[in-house]
């Protein structure tokens, strides 16, 4: 039988109202239940945004994750798994409580999450302090594998400065020189602008203005309106989820995308597409996927991920994918057994994954060394153009690990 379990959030309302004790939670029980257990179940807790503008991502990764593990009969490393999850609403003032109460009152053995940079910079510093063992399968906070890495981190996704650096060289080549960039007031929008920034001025672009919103706010118009006086070459940006639907559609509503292109980060249009329609047609982005790469892991991903949930797999089904696949490759190296750490990690840290997105292995910080690909809207799909930058690094400033 598979249960899921569920905490409820523990927003600063339930706990200011004393109802976060009352939580429901329903018990785990493993994906799949021998008649007799050789050993207990390795308990996931999965903390993700299952609400909000970041909801379908954190859906997406949930189902890669547990695609992988039905995959492998409910087994990761001959351990059953089993289940606890908590909506974590991408609100950092909640990451910190939601965090120690997975590894604390849930026991879970490792932690998957999350999307949004400062919820996951919060379970950083919880999972450095309790040593429990976090693959964070979206968010891009440089620091994660920069200043506060450490050896029971791994990432299966992306550094926000690899995610966007190699834009900056492609666009400077295209022969664009004055950019307008538009982002979320928050790290992940603050570091992946500055990615792109320091390789397109490097290049000879010039940046002529900085436009923000706070995350997650979609009032674009006034911003939108800006653009068009500035009448730059092209516009860079960075909106995920929700919050990059009503963007796009707002840039193509307003026109401007008839006569100012619209770049970004791969996010604005990966899981969005089908929502976006015709107003995301012809944007360039760059990322570490496309939907056409017609490498075999990448088709056999994609069916499997339609027949488990009829719909059409993403970066982030991808992300979490990798993240089981990851951990399976630890405990594989040790027979299952979780307290043979060092062991465990360093079998995870010399991982080569076949993954959908390419050859994935990780740099001594656990951040994923992976091809970054130029891609357009073409025919509703996110369309590989060319690879951008083959085997992209992040220089993993500030980690000791290296
Ligand atoms: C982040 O906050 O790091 C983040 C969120 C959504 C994305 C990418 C990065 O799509």
């Amino acid at each position: 039988m598979t249960t899921k379990g569920f905490l409820r959030p523990l927003t600063r309302r339930a706990m200011l109202s004393g109802t976060a004790g009352a939580a429901t939670f329903i018990a785990t029980s493993p994906l799949h239940s021998p008649a007799i257990a050789q050993n207990a179940p390795l308990k996931v807790g999965m903390m993700l945004p299952y609400t909000g503008t970041y909801a379908k991502l954190g859906q997406f990764i949930d189902d890669g994750f547990r695609l992988y593990v039905e995959q492998k009969g409910g087994k990761l490393g001959g351990r059953d798994i089993a289940f606890v999850q908590v909506d974590d609403e991408s609100k950092p003032e909640a990451a910190t409580d939601n965090m120690n109460r997975l590894v604390g009152r849930e026991k879970a053995d490792v932690v998957i999450g999350t999307v949004h940079s400062g919820v996951a910079m919060a379970m950083v510093k919880v999972a450095r302090d309790t040593k429990t063992l976090l693959i964070i399968p979206n968010a891009g906070a440089n620091d994660a594998t920069g200043p506060a890495c450490a050896p029971n981190i791994f990432r299966t996704s992306f550094s926000n400065w690899q995610s966007t650096y190699p834009m900056g060289k492609v666009m400077a080549d295209a022969g664009i020189k004055n950019v307008v960039t538009i982002t979320w007031r928050y790290t992940a929008g603050a570091e992946m602008i500055g990615a792109f920034a320091e390789n397109f001025t490097k290049n000879g672009g010039k940046i002529v203005a900085d436009l923000t919103v706070p995350f997650p706010e979609v009032e674009f118009q006034a911003l939108i309106t800006q653009i068009a006086q500035l009448k730059p070459d092209a516009v860079f940006s960075f909106f995920a989820g929700g919050g990059a639907v009503k963007f796009v559609k707002d840039y193509a509503a307003a026109g401007l995308n008839k006569t100012i292109p619209l770049y970004g980060a791969g996010f604005l249009t990966d899981g969005t597409i089908e929502a976006q329609g015709e107003a995301a047609k012809g944007i360039r982005t760059t990322l570490h996927y496309a939907d056409n790469l017609d490498n075999p892991a990448n088709l056999a991903f994609l069916k499997a991920f339609k027949a488990k949930t009829g719909k059409d797999g993403d970066i982030y089904a991808v992300q979490g994918y990798d993240g089981a696949a990851l951990l399976d490759i630890g405990l594989t190296a040790v027979g299952g057994d979780f307290n043979a750490r060092d062991k465990m990690i360093a079998a995870m840290g010399a991982a080569k994954i076949d993954s959908p997105r390419g050859p994935l292995s990780f740099n001594k910080a656990h951040n994923p060394i992976q091809n970054i690909y130029l891609r357009e809207v073409r025919n509703g799909r996110n369309e590989m153009i060319s690879v951008a930058q083959a085997a992209v690094d992040d220089p993993a400033r500030g980690c000791k690990m290296t």
